[in-house]
């Protein structure tokens, strides 16, 4: 079991920004990397349908022999992982925004979430908002067209680059000192927000932390790989774009990065 493979899963190659913490938290593991890209975006559909995707996305983990599956999708995880951890017997690591760190690190007790409708709207976000910000301000912006931009290889154009500024002026009028990225496509867009906003915000993407959550389970359920060797890698991608998840991580071996429908 020690040798069986983490599975993660997105709608697409945001999760590979958690893939990279994993990769550099727990080498020895072997891992299976799940870019459900032919879905893409989640963060539109009704939640049945992100439940529906979500255990189909399960079922082949599990066929692959899964240990641990780490939902790396703030949507699924905040619209799915209940019904996930009610129905299949393996342990889950999910991520949902950093509401409560900003919280705690505002000192403007204003903080802004960049994240899909999806998310926004989940019961599970608006409990943890409710609960960890209550005397802050949390300014909430719904993503346009940002996962389209990570998913095509285009965050260089110069129209994509125009919409971004426009969507998070809101951050730099209200006055926000921390930004949740509350969507894991979105740490690729971290060096074009630095220069959209002013220094004086502080960005938090929380793929550390799911790294962290991960190992803490896998010592927990004494799941551990703890051999020497340098584990595997293959990634299963339902779109052909195995070019553009390479362009996004140069590490990525492309021949490790397989076309796969599911
Ligand atoms: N990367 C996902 C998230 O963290 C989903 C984006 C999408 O497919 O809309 O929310």
């Amino acid at each position: 079991m020690h040798d069986a493979p983490i599975v993660i899963f997105d709608s697409g190659l945001g999760g590979t920004s958690i893939l990279r913490e994993i990769i550099i938290r727990l080498p020895s593991e072997n891992i299976i990397y799940l870019a459900d890209s032919i879905n893409a975006p989640y963060g539109e559909k009704p939640k049945s349908e992100i439940i529906r995707l979500s255990q189909k996305n399960t079922d082949l983990a599990l066929q692959f022999g899964a240990k641990i599956i780490v939902v790396a999708c703030n949507t699924a995880t905040t619209n799915a992982i209940y019904v996930l951890r009610k129905t299949y017997n393996v342990p889950f690591v999910g991520i949902e925004p950093a509401i409560k760190p900003a919280a705690l690190n505002t000192k403007t007790k204003r903080i802004g979430i960049l994240a899909t409708k999806g998310t926004l709207s989940s019961e599970l976000f608006q409990h943890t908002s409710q609960t960890f910000a209550k005397d802050t301000k949390v300014v909430e912006v719904i993503g346009k067209n940002i996962v389209e931009a990570v998913e095509s290889g285009t965050l260089d154009n110069p129209i994509f680059i125009e919409s971004l500024k426009k969507q998070v002026q809101i951050f730099i009028d209200e006055n926000i000192d921390v930004l949740v990225l509350g969507c894991t496509h979105y740490p690729y867009i971290i060096p074009i927000l630095k220069q959209l906003l002013p220094e004086t915000i502080k960005i938090i993407d929380s793929g550390y932390a799911v790294a962290k959550q991960t190992e803490n389970v896998l010592k927990a359920k004494n799941l551990k790989n703890t051999s020497e060797k340098i584990g595997s890698l293959k990634i299963f991608t339902n779109k052909l774009n195995q070019s553009i998840i390479q362009k996004l991580n140069p590490n990525f071996d492309l021949e490790n990065i397989i076309f796969k429908e599911f």
